[in-house]
């Protein structure tokens, strides 16, 4: 969403007891491919009560969910078993029955973690396949302790610190809301307002949860409680101010702000560039009181070590060439490659050197897509022919 004066941003559960029509300033985009929309709600000029703007949050949550997919709509609408969620240990099953209006998005929190691993990796040889789209993620993800391990660790644990605090400044669970730690004056010009987003509650539910496995006093326990905080870190890091513009239309007389999350696609792009500089560790043995402890230390003393915001794994990763169960690589076999990249999703580098073979495939798709006051999209339907490169 672009800083446009008056444009509201999404922060409660609100009922919505008048129709407002909001001013639409987005645009369509006709690439034929999703007709995605992309929507900008104005407050109009002189409805600036807080109540209105709480409306129009509203509304653009329910036009905006058209578009980006029921991202969060399914929260709260299938009540949770805990003893039918497999694989939980006992603690998780504890957590879950002691907090279970809050499960759906720590579910929830694994699927975004998980579509944002598998866009970051998309194309790419390894694409994050070998993970489940399930709450098994906490169980064993990927058997060998590499940066894909690393990665997929830090996502999800973020993943679940993220949904949780956005549920909660959204007021869908009673035990927790909006942090409301910010008081005090905070600067010439503006006050605290809005919902400010309480990611240490988010953080700790994922701790808990996300961690709840990994006690065990070995490497790969370590390096998963590692990542695991790495991820979480992350939203700490990259939470900024948003502010809202009171006063006639434009004149920004009276500014409220509150602490905001980013877009996960944020947090997904600054974890992946903490995927590709992650530290590679070596294990270290030591017996202590309670029997031998492994830990983590930094294979190569010339780097920089690793902070609580790095990624860390001790084991190499295989190529992904080829298929192999224990690495979870899927290999790289009929998987479609881009015949003119010479990046890592062109044909030579993904197919491993193997070649590739071509065909030709027509596809439906939407196209001329036409947005109607208010608020859907009319497509038709057109056809189109696409040659289709495979690694062989
Ligand atoms: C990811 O890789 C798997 C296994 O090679 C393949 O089946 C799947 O289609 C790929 N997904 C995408 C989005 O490319
Ligand atoms: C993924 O989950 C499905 C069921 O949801 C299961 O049949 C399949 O074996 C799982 N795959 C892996 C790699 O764990
Ligand atoms: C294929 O690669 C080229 C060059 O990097 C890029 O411009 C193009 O968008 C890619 N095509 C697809 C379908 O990703």
């Amino acid at each position: 969403m672009r800083g446009l004066g008056h444009h509201v941003q999404a922060s409660g559960a609100f009922q919505a007891s008048a129709v407002i029509q909001p001013t639409y300033l987005g645009h369509l985009s006709q690439d034929g491919q999703s007709c995605p929309l992309e929507m900008l709600i104005l407050l109009p000029g002189l409805q600036e009560t807080e109540n209105l703007a709480r409306m129009l949050h509203f509304e653009m949550v329910r036009v905006g969910s058209l578009a980006i997919g029921h991202q969060y709509s399914s929260l709260g609408t299938q009540p949770i078993l805990c003893g039918s969620i497999p694989g939980l240990v006992p603690k998780q099953l504890r957590f879950c029955r002691n907090y279970v209006e809050i499960m759906p998005s720590v579910a929830e929190g694994v699927k975004i973690g998980i579509q944002e691993c598998q866009h970051q990796f998309r194309g790419r040889r390894w694409n994050c396949t070998t993970v489940n789209d399930s709450l098994a993620i906490f169980g064993p993800v990927l058997d060998k302790a590499t940066r894909e391990s690393a990665f997929v660790h830090a996502i999800a644990s973020a993943g679940v610190a993220f949904a949780v605090t956005r549920s909660c400044a959204e007021g869908s669970a009673t035990i927790c809301g909006c942090d409301t730690r910010h008081k005090g004056s905070p600067g010439e010009g503006w006050k605290w307002g809005g919902c400010s987003e309480d990611v240490e509650f988010g953080s700790m539910v994922s701790r808990e949860f996300a961690d709840a496995r990994e006690n065990r006093p070995d490497a790969r326990s370590a390096m998963n409680r590692h990542n695991n905080e790495a991820g979480r870190t992350s939203i700490i890091e990259l939470m900024h101010l948003k502010c809202k513009c009171h006063g006639l239309s434009g004149s920004c007389e009276v500014k409220t702000c509150w602490w905001s999350q980013p877009d996960f696609r944020v947090i997904g792009d600054y974890l992946k560039d903490k995927y590709d500089s992650a530290s590679e560790m070596v294990v270290e043995k030591h017996r202590e009181s309670r029997g031998w402890v492994e830990t983590l230390r930094p294979k190569y003393n010339f780097f920089k070590a690793p902070t609580e915001k790095d990624l860390v794994y001790y084991e190499n990763s295989p190529n992904f060439c080829e298929p192999n169960p224990e690495t979870g690589s899927f290999g790289t076999r009929d998987r479609i490659c881009n015949v003119t990249s010479h990046g890592i999703d062109g044909c030579d580098l993904l197919c491993c050197g193997r070649g590739h073979n071509t065909r030709t495939e027509k596809r439906k798709e939407k196209c001329h897509c036409i947005f109607h006051w208010c608020c859907y999209v009319r497509c038709q339907e057109c056809i189109r022919v696409y040659d289709v490169h495979t690694c062989k």
